[in-house]
């Protein structure tokens, strides 16, 4: 946090353990009655902090964070409280290179994050970054349906990862998953609206990047635009593999569950096959119930070296709209059984 701890915590915020270096500090923030009104850090305490509105852009544009914590082992941040990022007038004005992640973590270690409420970020909600060691647990994000690129939690470069008891309703991904990230579980987290939960995208501009052992249970995909979604760009290096997708709640989801390795990260509709692609293989799909506000309720759309180990059994998704469902498959390699709609495009 950079030495400028006091300034930001309210009542209501505690944040706790907080070690940085070899020196141990404790701070008990419920000492720091500040409030942020996005001038002051200094007024009547209300359990919350506000963002500066979009006028003050200049000062996150080194950081690219607003609340910033980098290098802290052992730090946990509990509710309740309210970390609202006032991104409406930054939604509008600001280009999305300016606008900051609201809370971001960099080289954070056996960090814990709990019982938050987090609003209107101005860009991401929340950023872990290099950290390992990680419990994430009954936070409420919550943004607009069409406030952009406000993901609730986007993680990169970060090994043993919890996510679990969390509500995401925001304008962009619900959970993304970059690269160098392995041994995550997502469990019980409520996603919508929003982008659905997402591997990727990976391989952007030719790069080599690895996501394994993603392990998601018990998740629910509410009025979401996707749901269970593994996206990369052609032309990168790497994998993704050791995914799988459990016991998933659909309601009136869009494309319930999507391989797209022909994504271009908004810059086209249909990458072309390059030689290169990241590899994907071994992820399950399994336990899907609900319905699908899309026609193409399972598309595994694979490069030309193919996805291998695909694995897509128990699923019961039928139609939000009262239409019959579509499977899509391309180049996808696996197995399948008790699916409604049939998975008959899996290739052995
Ligand atoms: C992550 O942090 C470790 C430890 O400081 C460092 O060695 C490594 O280079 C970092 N990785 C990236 C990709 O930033
Ligand atoms: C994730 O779940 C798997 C299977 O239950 C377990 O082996 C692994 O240790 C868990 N990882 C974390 C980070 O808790
Ligand atoms: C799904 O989302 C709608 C609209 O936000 C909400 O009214 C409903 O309660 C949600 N359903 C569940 C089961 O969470
Ligand atoms: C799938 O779900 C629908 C709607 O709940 C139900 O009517 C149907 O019997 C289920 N089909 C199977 C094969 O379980």
């Amino acid at each position: 946090m950079e030495g400028i701890v006091a300034m930001f915590f309210m009542l209501g915020i505690s944040l706790s353990h907080l070690v940085t270096g070899n020196a141990q500090d404790y701070f008990d923030v419920g000492k720091f009655g500040a409030v942020g009104d996005g001038n002051t850090d200094d007024s009547p305490v209300l359990g919350k902090i506000l963002a500066p509105n979009a006028d003050a852009r200049g000062k996150f544009k080194s950081e690219n964070c607003w609340l910033c914590f980098q290098r802290v082992v052992g730090l946990i941040v509990e509710g309740p409280g309210q970390i609202d990022g006032n991104g409406a007038t930054w939604w509008t004005k600001v280009p999305i290179s300016e606008r900051p992640t609201a809370l971001h973590f960099q080289l954070c270690n056996d960090l814990r994050l709990r019982g938050l409420t987090h609003l209107n970020s101005q860009r991401n909600h929340i950023g872990i970054h290099n950290c390992s060691g990680v419990a994430i647990s009954d936070l409420h994000i919550i943004a607009p349906s069409d406030s952009p690129n406000t993901d609730g939690i986007n993680i990169a470069l970060s090994t043993t990862l919890v996510i679990s008891n969390t509500f995401i309703g925001t304008g962009d991904d619900c959970i993304a998953i970059s690269g160098g990230t392995s041994n995550i579980n997502i469990t019980s987290v409520t996603c919508g609206p929003g982008h659905g939960i997402s591997i990727g995208s990976l391989g952007e501009d030719g790069t080599s990047q690895n996501v394994d052992q993603v392990h998601v249970t018990g998740c629910t995909f509410n009025q979401t635009m996707n749901g269970a979604r593994i996206k990369t760009i052609p032309g990168g290096t790497g994998f993704a593999r050791d995914i799988s997708f459990e016991w998933i709640t659909l309601i009136a989801s869009g494309n319930p569950i999507v391989i797209d390795q022909h994504y271009c990260n908004g810059r086209d509709h249909y990458c072309q096959d390059q030689e290169k692609a990241i590899a994907v293989s071994d992820v399950t799909f399994s336990g899907f119930r609900g319905t699908s506000a899309a026609i193409e309720a399972i598309n595994l759309d694979c490069s030309k070296q193919g996805c291998r180990g695909i694995t897509v059994d128990n699923i019961n998704i039928t139609s939000s709209f009262g239409k019959n469902l579509r499977v899509v498959c391309n180049n996808a390699y696996g197995t399948t059984a008790s699916t409604v709609p049939a998975v008959s495009c899996l290739l052995s």
